[in-house]
């Protein structure tokens, strides 16, 4: 049964938190836990349905999670040591869950099914299985998206491959096959996006090479025949979460909020960035290193917005983020551009159709223009509507947060989405002043 919820214009978004996990980081820390040796402990793993899709894979293919106090510790099996899963793989809503795995299986001779919910049964799969294809991962049937069987083999080949979208997701699975093979494995990504892998596959003790071009391309290389050895993890929050708090503390009057120990890796920060450019008065405090990752704590003070021009180049650093900023652009003064939003179509929904179509439900002026989204903010925001979230745990959390700053209620069709991500959402919220209910 669908759980609609509504946002209502509030005070102040005031107090001290901290966000759960990072959603990126959880799924690779089980994964190379699960393919190092020894034991490794995880602090901080985020606590969601997608990250437990990937812990229960990880078990069903032979690694040992277990709770210990606030911690969670894997026993792995080693690079080629896990084992043929009792039945399919269900990665629930989780694109980054299943095509990482998909990677990880491209290693082992054997057959295993992989499935998950309508929303990711219906997302493109291609772009994984055409470099792993080359590795030698064969799938049997036509079909590219889940579920699908496949089968990997104990002589997979190193590759050279550029990117052709910008993925995360893709390069990770081919580095993480790359650690079976013979030789080197070479990703070139002409934009830069999310590195946690890379910086986790060297935590972990893989010998991983990046190279920065003159283009400002990256040449990622992973030595195969890796061994990897337990490690101590510990998982900084989730920008992507802390997301929908800045936000709303920026559109809510008098708000003075601080969120403790964001991840602010440089892949990962484009939206603050956006923000501060738009006039956002977002202060960080004491950046530290924790674990190969920097974080650190943002105090955020509502703030009069200006548009911008978001370029293209910037997507892959915030492309979670994309519905969010497009929210607060209607509350800037002036027009917001963003440009080069291909890939928001392929995520959970299609989020750059679905952010345009909440805007206009809430009176605000959005349209698309081939991949970009332009909005016309006029410093307010009508609010009104009731907002189709397909699935989608991001679209639920961006419009709740655009009605705690909106003159009418908004509602969104169902909140059940955001236990993928950021259970806490509404708890955490109503907590620091929002009006949800
Ligand atoms: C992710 C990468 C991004 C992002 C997703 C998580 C990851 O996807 O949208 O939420 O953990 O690698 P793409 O790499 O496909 O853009």
């Amino acid at each position: 049964m669908p759980q609609p919820l509504t946002a209502r214009r509030s005070a102040a978004i005031s107090g001290r938190v901290r966000v759960p996990g990072d959603k990126s980081i959880s799924h690779r820390a089980l994964i190379l836990a699960g393919l190092a040796t020894g034991r490794t402990r995880i602090e901080g793993l985020l606590d969601a349905d997608d990250v437990t899709a990937t812990a229960r894979a990880m078990q069903a293919l032979g690694a040992t999670v277990s709770r210990n106090g606030d911690a969670i510790e894997v026993l792995g099996q080693g690079v080629g040591g896990l084992g043929v899963p009792d039945g399919a793989l269900d990665f629930g809503n989780s694109g980054t869950g299943s095509r990482l795995m998909l990677g990880v299986l491209a290693g082992y001779n054997m057959r295993v099914v992989l499935t998950g919910d309508a929303s990711l049964c219906r997302r493109p799969m291609s772009r994984v299985l055409t470099p792993l294809a080359q590795m030698g991962l064969r799938v049997e049937g036509e079909g590219d998206t889940l579920p699908l069987t496949v089968e990997g083999t104990d002589d997979i080949l190193p590759i050279v491959y550029e990117l052709p979208v910008p993925s995360a997701q893709v390069k990770s699975s081919i580095l993480l096959a790359g650690l079976h093979a013979p030789g080197r494995t070479t990703v070139v990504e002409p934009v830069p996006t999310r590195d946690h892998t890379e910086r986790m596959l060297r935590f972990f003790g893989a010998e991983v090479k990046v190279e920065t071009r003159e283009d400002g391309s990256r040449a990622v290389t992973v030595a195969g025949d890796a061994e990897l050895t337990g490690a101590h993890v510990a998982v900084p929050g989730d920008p992507s979460s802390a997301a929908f708090l800045v936000a709303a503390a920026l559109i809510c009057p008098g708000s003075d909020l601080v969120i403790e120990n964001v991840l602010l890796n440089p892949t990962r920060t484009g939206f603050f960035d956006t923000l501060r450019e738009m006039g956002a008065d977002i202060e960080i405090v004491d950046e530290r290193d924790e674990a190969g990752e920097p974080v650190g704590d943002l105090r955020v003070r509502s703030s009069g917005l200006r548009g911008v021009h978001v370029p293209p180049e910037r997507a892959p650093s915030m492309i979670d983020e994309y519905p969010m900023l497009a929210a607060l652009a209607a509350f800037a003064a002036g027009e917001t551009r963003m440009e080069g939003l291909s890939e928001l179509k392929v995520k959970e929904s299609d989020r750059l159709a679905a952010t345009a179509a909440g805007l206009a439900a809430c009176g605000a002026e959005a349209r698309i223009e081939g991949d970009d989204l332009i909005v016309s903010g006029t410093g307010a925001v009508r609010g009104g509507g009731l907002i189709e979230t397909h699935m989608d745990h991001r679209i639920a959390m961006a419009f709740l947060t655009l009605g705690l700053g909106a003159e009418e209620p908004v509602t969104v069709d169902d909140i059940g989405m955001i236990a993928t991500s950021f259970p806490a959402f509404v708890p955490l919220m109503s907590g620091l002043g929002a009006q949800l209910g």
